[in-house]
Parts: C-alpha cells; sequence; structure tokens
C-alpha cells in the first residue's frame, strides 16, 4: 500500500470514528433525556395516586365539611349556601320566561314558552354571546351593560310564536355561577369572583340589583324573579325531567355541586323551615380542601400564580379551567430539565393556559397509529416540532395521569354527598330500591369523555354492586338555563294571580 492509501485509510478511520463517537454520544444524551423524563412522569403519577383508600378519605372529608359548613356561618371551607329554593319545580309552570346564565367565558340569554304539564317546554330560543376577555378584569357597570345589552337585543328580536300576555313585565331567571350569599330567591351578593374573573367592584354587591340597573340603562322593562347558581339551576331543570335527581354537579369551567337537603338539618337556618321542609344547597365544593388531596408541585405553583391563590383548591386540580394548564406545566418541567424538545425550551410552553383543556382532551383522545393529533396539537399550540412516536406516547400518559386523578376526585365527591343523604349504602330491610340521580352538567363531562366514563367507573367502584344499582348519573345537558326560566315562574310576581 502506498503512502497515500494509508494517509487515506487512516483518515477515512478516524473519520469513522468520530461519527461513532457523535452517535454513541447522541444516543446517550437522549437515553439520558429520556430517563429523566420518564422520571417526571413517573414522580407526576406515583403523586397523583387515588387509590380507592384515598379517595374513601376525601370522601370522608367531603361528608365532614359538608357538616361543618352547614352547622355555622364560616364553619368550613365549603360555604353551603343557602339557595332559598325549597320548592323544586312540579311540571305546572306557564307563560314565557328569560333566563341569563353567566359563569364563563361565553354567556346564553335564552327564551322558554313553558305550558304546565301538558305543554311542558312548549318552545325555547337562546343565544351564546362571548365575553372580551378585558371586561372579566375591567369594572362590573361596563361587564352588565354588555350583558344587558345584548339581552335587550335579543328580546327584540323575539317572535309572535312566544307570547307575554298585554300589560305583564318579562321575568327573568338569573344564573350567576359563582358564590353568591342570597338574602333571598332574587337578591344576594357576590362573595368572590373565580375562574378567571376578576372586578373587584362586584365583591360584596347586591348582584340583582347590579343586573337591574344596567337592564334599566338599556331601557328593558325585565324584573329578576330568581338568583341561581348554575348547580341549582341545573338541578331544578332535572328535576322538572325526572322526580328523582337529588343533587346536581357541574363540571365545565369550574366545578361545584347542589343538593337537596332536609331543612332541619342545617342549624345555620335558624329554624326558619321552609314549608316543603327542604332547601336546596349551594355547596361551593370547588373551595374544598383537604390533606388527602394529592396535590404535587405543579398544583402548588399553579394556585400560586393564580388569581385566587389558597382559594378553590379542589376546583383547580379537578376542572376544565385548569386540567390543560397542569398538563402544560409538567411538559415545561420536563422541556428544561430533560431538554426533550430540543437545546431551547419552546417560547410557547411558557405560556400560561395557552394548553386548554378541550385541546389536551383532543391529544388524549388520538387513537390514530401515529398519534397525528398529538403531534400537531404539540406543534401549533404548544410550538413543539418533530415528535417522536414515543414523545407523543408520553404526552398521552400525562394526560392520563391528570385527567385521571381529576375525574377520581370528582368521583370522590358525589360519593361524599351520596354518604351525606345515607344513599350511599342500601339498607338491608329496603325493598324499594329508591333512585338517587345526579344531574350532570358542563362541557368538561359532556366533551372529554374518558374523563367523565372514569368518573361513573370509580363512582360504581366506591358504591359497589348493590348501591350503584339504584344510583343514576344522568347528562342535563344545558339544564341550567331552563332550570332558571322555571325557578323564574315558580317565583313570578303574578304568580297569586294565576292561582287565584
Ligand atoms: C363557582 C361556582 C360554580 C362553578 C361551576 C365555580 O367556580 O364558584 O359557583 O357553580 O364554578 O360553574
Amino acid at each position: 500500500m502506498g503512502k497515500a492509501a494509508v494517509g487515506a485509510a487512516v483518515v477515512c478511520a478516524a473519520a469513522a470514528c468520530a461519527v461513532a463517537v457523535l452517535v454513541v454520544r447522541h444516543r446517550m444524551r437522549s437515553t439520558g433525556r429520556w430517563a429523566r423524563a420518564a422520571a417526571v412522569v413517573k414522580e407526576l403519577e406515583e403523586k397523583c395516586g387515588t387509590p380507592i383508600g384515598k379517595l374513601r378519605q376525601v370522601a370522608d372529608a367531603m361528608t365532614v365539611e359538608m357538616h361543618a359548613g352547614l352547622a355555622s356561618e364560616g364553619g368550613s371551607k365549603l360555604k353551603m349556601l343557602i339557595s332559598y329554593v325549597d320548592n323544586l319545580p312540579t311540571g305546572d309552570e306557564r307563560g314565557l320566561f328569560y333566563a341569563l346564565d353567566l359563569g364563563g367565558t361565553n354567556f346564553r340569554v335564552l327564551r322558554v314558552q313553558l305550558g304546565g304539564k301538558e305543554g311542558r317546554v312548549a318552545k325555547q330560543e337562546y343565544e351564546e354571546v362571548s365575553i372580551p376577555p378585558h371586561l372579566m378584569v375591567g369594572s362590573s357597570e361596563e361587564l352588565f351593560d354588555f350583558i344587558a345589552a345584548a339581552l335587550a337585543k335579543f328580546v327584540a328580536s323575539e317572535g309572535e310564536d312566544f307570547h307575554l300576555p298585554d300589560g305583564r313585565q318579562r321575568e327573568l331567571g338569573f344564573t350567576f355561577s359563582f358564590p353568591v350569599k342570597q338574602t333571598s330567591i332574587a337578591s344576594g351578593t357576590l362573595i368572590k369572583w373565580t375562574k378567571g374573573f376578576c372586578i373587584n367592584d362586584t365583591v360584596g354587591e347586591d348582584v340583582v340589583a347590579e343586573l337591574t340597573k344596567a337592564l334599566e340603562r338599556q331601557g328593558l322593562d325585565m324584573r329578576v324573579t330568581a338568583l341561581v347558581n348554575d348547580t341549582i339551576g341545573t338541578l331544578a331543570g332535572g328535576r322538572y325531567d325526572d322526580k328523582d335527581v337529588v343533587a346536581a354537579v357541574i363540571l365545565g369551567t369550574g366545578t361545584n355541586a347542589a343538593y337537596v337537603e332536609r331543612a332541619n338539618a342545617i342549624p345555620k337556618w335558624h329554624g326558619l323551615l321552609p314549608k316543603s321542609g327542604e332547601m336546596v344547597i349551594n355547596m361551593e365544593w370547588g373551595n374544598f380542601r383537604s390533606s388527602h388531596l394529592p396535590m404535587t408541585e405543579y398544583d402548588q405553583a399553579l394556585d400560586f400564580e393564580s388569581l385566587n391563590p389558597g382559594e378553590q383548591i379542589y376546583e383547580k386540580m379537578i376542572s376544565g379551567m385548569y386540567l390543560g394548564e397542569i398538563v402544560r406545566r409538567v411538559l415545561l418541567r420536563i422541556a428544561k430539565e430533560a431538554s426533550l424538545f430540543g437545546d431551547d425550551v419552546p417560547q410557547k410552553l411558557e405560556v400560561p393556559f395557552i394548553l386548554r383543556t378541550p385541546d389536551m382532551s383532543a391529544m388524549h383522545h388520538d387513537t390514530s397509529s401515529d398519534l397525528k393529533v398529538v403531534g400537531s396539537k404539540l406543534k401549533e399550540v404548544l410550538g413543539i416540532t418533530n415528535t417522536s412516536l414515543k414523545m407523543r406516547k408520553l404526552v398521552i400518559e400525562i394526560c392520563d395521569i391528570v385527567a385521571k386523578r381529576a375525574a377520581n376526585l370528582a368521583a370522590a365527591g358525589i360519593y361524599g354527598i351520596l354518604k351525606k343523604l345515607g344513599r350511599d349504602t342500601v339498607a338491608s330491610d329496603s325493598v324499594d330500591k329508591q333512585r338517587a340521580v345526579i344531574a350532570m352538567d358542563g362541557g368538561l363531562y359532556e366533551h372529554y369523555t374518558i374523563f367523565s366514563k372514569c368518573v361513573e367507573t370509580t363512582l360504581k367502584d366506591m358504591l359497589g354492586e348493590e348501591a350503584s344499582a339504584s344510583v343514576v348519573i344522568k347528562l342535563a345537558n344545558d339544564g341550567s338555563g331552563i332550570g332558571a326560566s322555571l325557578l323564574a315562574a315558580s317565583h313570578s310576581q303574578y304568580l297569586e294571580l294565576e292561582e287565584s
């Protein structure tokens, strides 16, 4: 072999060695990245663990807090608010009524023509309007004026098949899905905002008075005859359809539950027993917290940086406003600590709340062989490009952990209510297994199938076969609007006129 040939062989060998070293280094780095990423996910899984024993502890804590909240004002993180609804719809409601549903990024206006037992909901129409984000953190006057203007426009567009008797004022059921301390069925003061709303001049004010002033400014002659939380509206709408409805649960942007309580089991009611002997209680369970809740560093940071730190802890682990954000925080840690998505952290991944729960749900439900929905969401929403199948699978695993923890905790809450109502077991001598129906509503429950299936299965597991046979979970799709109009009807100023 000549000198030149030897030289060339040496150069080739050296180059091959260098490439091999690079490949090995790359593999080692990649293995190291994967090991770190897998460790983060494993830790997440452990910290989010909700074995049935833990869920029972959560349910027990919920029941204890329910008693404490009923016993005295401020006795618990659970406000257990008296709704002044002691007469749920009977089916006899008649006439034209309106509902206004405010509680998330959209609000709804609704008109319903009720036709009594035979006519039922004869006709209904609604419109949905999205709230410009600046109004969610502006002044109350601006927000209520915006809503009142939409309502005035809606009323102006009314067709002839909706009929208001001559000389009557229009009547409205106002679903206001925030914690309100009610002073009657049609008045109450806002305790605090939740779900990203932050309008300070409204807290402590009577929300009906605020809305009424705004309606007057629009020249709209309309009276608010019922002020209700969305859980109360859902319970009322649910009861109208099914007499066995005993509770309502919202799993949407926020979360909450309401149920029918025996009035004499409410010490803070000071013995003012309503005629029916029953009172619907708005639990405000989103504010529940317990040392049994499996809180992680992500939940703690999310809470700390939120508009309402220290509040709505259960809601922040369960509801639609937050699940995507928890997943984003986990992915961000993986990007930072394991550089799994490249040496630089994708900028979008740093933006709070950029990953919305519907996007998380779309990824979680992706059944394509190459998980292409996951790939495109990661790219479009979070700016993470060129993801491998292995990475996409890891993302699904994270969604699964976060969604199932939420669903299990929600199921534990429902179990806690059933326990309070004595419907968690079947009495051994009971022949008549009366149904206990839970009316469910909210976009998270309606659209995130893996989540809702998990709520149902876990609740069944907790109840056991026999007791779960008489518990029914029923989707009351947007029952809260109809419920509010039914309550507006049963508290109408013309009721006595009609009855006489
Ligand atoms: C509010 C509740 C409401 C729930 C569901 C929570 O943030 O505090 O009043 O019922 O969201 O909309």
